[in-house]
């Protein structure tokens, strides 16, 4: 079948390239194809009559045969957008996911030549044989994607569509979801699910979590592509398990609504499916903060304990949690009894530079005395039973509750007034929970699949949405947070909203961050929270991250620390543990774990304007800043399969310790010149390498010609870049640095309040060149120097800046060079001659 499978892919170069009529802009393009040379079409034995081409406008190709209609757009020579169904015109389909602007049809051109007919951009071509059905993409590097069969097929509410697998093809992505980086060999199934315990074995039939994501990326031989199928309701990919030269997709649908992203690498496949679903909006810095929480603190004394602790344990943290113990009887947007006057304790902890969020669920408690209630039934906000007479009643922690329709925009809104509540005492954060929407008393565990949901476009069944439930509330609460920042009463408010949520579908990245719910303490829920996040990164939502030690159970004392290694360099940085189990906060392993926790709370502290510059790359380009290897290093096919390795931008290599008992591990070092983090000794690429790992030691190296930019750490994150900032420069190699700095916490950025500029080092034999660009943007840079600590030096003699030598000093035992450089909004230009050989 694989053979089959290649073949058929081959069959896909039927026209002479080089006979296209010339567009702009599409020369080159066509030149390059020209050079493979393919045989011209072979005429066929079938009728063309099959699949006729009703319309060729530019950009868009709408074909009508016996089985269906199909339209094919280009949305940019990049993108393209399948639309098919059996019968009828097109639904109107807005999209929770994809954002309205993005859908304007550009240049393509229709091209016909026997059997075959093409839409063409300037990047590739959609292309199908019009007897048989058989569609395929390609680019001038060859096939990108290729139907499996016919075009899809209709049947019963369900569509269907297969596409051949090639023998080498890997598959990433595919939103949230245990098991292995590579996709490829699994059933995924796309159905927000409460899954409480997927533990303790990480098992590949577990094919649903919190968040779904219809996006695959696919990668053959280091060329990758994407598809995304746009549709909230269920959806099936059966990911070569059935057939390993076949990726069949099932959709609960009437139709299919397909997007296919021609890379063809995998930075340009995310980059384009963020370009579609939405970038990431920058979080408030303190977000990058570490994060305590647990289920529940449970007093207000206890919550206070925990603050003064960090703080007089000399624990960085930035944030607490206030769990569901914290509210009136499980009511929504309450403080019960044992959190006596909130506003003084959240006053109080934002003094002691705590944030407090407080979790919110979507079902609101049955009370016909509970304001909440009362006002969203004069609304009529809550989801409606299969007859639409009356609410629909479930059961979460309050017991009886009904569910916010939040599908409905009125409602958004409204559930964002009633927000206030909590953001006017001084709670900072959101996080939502259990809005899958989880309900306890059904078996599948959610709302009626013939619930009805009143939507701006008419009434809507559950279960042709359900996967917008999730997505739906998050926006609810960032909506509201931004609309308290601007009218509130109070100067509470905190103006960048920060949202966490647990479930959510395509695009959830544009509203909130996500974390991935209830893992357990077990060792291989830590192995599997790395490709998890890795593949939550590339479908779009960089911002993510797993409870540290495990939500469920209880973590050994090493469990504990290497996990806690590990999510030091994860974006959503939170230590979490369930109702009943012991104390999980940093201190309670014990004096030597607190101290390595201290360690690596000091190390993500200082690493803040590092990894705030990567979260603004994240909104500037969809680049996450946990990358697998594949994203820097594609034709490298040990680094594609690598799934226990990260990087950190491009500059740093995490290879967390995710055995028990190690104390030393295995790490791909891909092809450039690495650095050990901690030691410094230098390690050549493209090989295996043993690194030492004691308990205080995750193995971390940093590449050649790197530029890392760091902070003091203090007892909480500040809010604009500090005056000083450290640039560790490590040489022999070429480096970049997206600069970006803002206040951190408004929305001003929106407007351009920012200061970026690009920083660039080079080495040349013993020398090192940075390259500052001139500042741009209309925040005024908050740094006053630069405190240049070059690496791999032999003496502090021969440093320049702009031309004119500059004093520094040299640390023998480090092998650094110091130097500090006051900052300039103009260029800077250092040289530094007194490298090492
Ligand atoms: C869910 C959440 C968990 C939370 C608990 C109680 O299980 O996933 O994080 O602590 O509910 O609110």
């Amino acid at each position: 079948t694989v053979e089959t499978a290649e073949a058929s892919a081959a069959q896909w170069h039927p026209i002479r390239l080089e006979a296209l009529p010339p567009r702009a802009g599409g020369v080159a393009c066509v030149r390059r194809m020209s050079k493979l040379q393919r045989p011209p079409a072979r005429p066929r034995p079938h009728s063309p009559a099959d699949w006729t081409v009703a319309a060729g406008a530019e950009g868009v190709l709408l074909l009508r045969g016996k089985k269906g209609r199909i339209q094919v757009s280009a949305l940019g020579p990049d993108l393209l957008r399948i639309r098919a169904r059996s019968d009828g015109p097109f639904s109107p389909r807005p999209s929770a996911a994809v954002l309205p602007e993005a859908l304007t049809a550009t240049a393509g051109t229709v091209v016909t030549e026997g059997t075959v007919v093409s839409l063409f951009t300037n990047a590739g071509s959609f292309q199908m044989d019009r007897a048989t059905g058989h569609w395929a993409v390609l680019d001038d590097g060859g096939l990108l994607v290729a139907s499996g069969s016919t075009p899809p097929t209709f049947s019963a509410g369900k569509t269907q569509l297969r596409l051949n697998l090639a023998e080498r093809e890997l598959l990433f992505g595919l939103g949230e979801g245990t098991g292995p980086l590579n996709r490829r060999g699994l059933v995924r199934d796309f159905w927000n699910l409460d899954v409480l315990g997927h533990a303790p074995a990480i098992h590949p039939a577990l094919q649903s979590l919190y968040v779904s994501i219809p996006f695959a990326i696919s990668n053959r031989d280091g060329r990758a592509a994407g598809w995304f199928w746009d549709c909230p309701a269920r959806q099936t990919w059966d990911l070569g398990q059935t057939d390993r030269s076949i990726a069949t997709l099932t959709a609960d649908s009437d139709e299919l609504d397909l997007y296919l992203f021609l890379g063809p690498t995998v930075p340009a496949v995310v980059g384009r499916f963020t370009e579609l679903t939405g970038r990431p909006p920058l979080p408030p810095r303190w977000a990058l903060g570490f994060q305590q929480c647990r289920y529940s603190y449970e007093t207000r004394a206890e919550l206070e304990t925990v603050a003064r602790e960090f703080r007089r344990r000399k624990l960085p943290c930035d944030v607490l949690y206030l769990d569901i113990h914290h509210l009136d009887g499980h009511r929504v947007f309450t403080f019960g009894s044992k959190f006596p006057r909130p506003a003084e304790m959240l006053a109080g902890l934002a003094r002691k530079g705590f944030k407090t969020v407080a979790i919110v669920d979507p079902g609101v408690k049955d009370d016909p005395k509970f304001g909440v209630l009362k006002r969203g039934m004069q609304l009529g906000a809550f989801v409606r039973d299969a007859a639409d007479t009356d609410d629909l009643f479930g059961e979460v922690w309050p017991g009886r509750v009904r569910f916010p329709d939040f599908l409905n925009p009125k409602v958004r809104d409204w559930w964002g007034l009633e927000q206030h509540r909590v953001t006017e005492l001084g709670v900072s954060g959101i996080w939502n929970d259990m809005n899958e929407p989880a309900n306890f008393a059904r078996p599948d565990k959610t709302l009626d699949p013939e619930a009805i949901h009143h939507t701006p476009e008419g009434p809507k069944r559950h279960v042709d949405v359900h996967n917008l439930y999730g997505q739906a509330m998050a926006q609810a609460s960032r909506e509201g947070l931004l609309a308290h920042a601007r009218t509130g009463r109070k100067k509470t408010a905190t103006p960048r909203p920060f949202v966490v949520t647990r479930a959510g579908y395509a695009g959830i990245q544009r509203h909130a961050i996500v974390w991935t719910g209830d893992n357990s303490s077990h060792w291989e829920h830590l192995r599997d929270a790395v490709p998890t996040l890795l593949n939550l990164s590339l479908s779009g939502v960089s911002a993510c991250g797993a409870d540290v030690g495990g939500f469920l159970g209880v973590p050994t004392p090493e469990l504990f620390t290497r996990w806690f290694q590990f999510a030091a360099f994860t974006p959503f940085f939170r230590n979490h543990t369930n109702h009943g189990t012991p104390a999980q906060e940093p201190w309670a392993f014990g004096a030597p774990i607190e101290e390595i926790c201290r360690l690596y709370l000091n190390l993500r502290y200082q690493l803040i304007p590092y990894l705030y510059c990567l979260t603004a790359e994240a909104r500037r380009t969809g680049a996450p800043w946990m990358r697998p290897l594949c994203w820097h290093y594609a034709n490298d096919a040990v680094a594609a399969a690598c799934e226990d390795q990260f990087l950190v931008g491009s500059d740093l290599l995490v290879a967390p310790i995710l055995q028990p008992g190690a104390t030393a591990r295995c790490v791909y070092v891909p092809n450039d010149l690495w650095f050990d983090f901690w030691t410094g000794e230098m390690h050549p690429g493209g090989r295996h390498i043993v690194v030492q790992a004691p308990m205080d030691q995750i193995p971390l190296l940093v590449r050649a010609g790197a530029l890392l930019p760091m902070e003091s750490a203090g007892p909480s994150v500040s809010p604009g870049a500090q005056q000083t900032i450290s640039l560790h420069c490590w040489p022999r190699g070429r480096g970049t640095l997206e600069w970006h700095e803002d206040d951190g916490t408004t929305e001003a950025y929106h407007q351009g309040v920012v200061c970026q500029r690009q920083i660039r080092s080079h080495t040349r034999g013993r020398t090192l060149v940075l390259e500052f660009e001139p500042e741009s943007g209309a925040w005024s840079s908050t740094v006053n120097t630069w405190r240049l600590i070059l690496w791999g030096a032999r003496t502090a003699s021969g440093l320049t800046v702009n031309g004119v030598p500059f004093p520094a000093t040299f640390d023998g035992e480090g092998q650094v060079c110091i130097a500090e450089i006051p900052n300039s909004p103009g260029a800077l230009h250092v040289r530094f001659t007194g490298l090492a050989s």
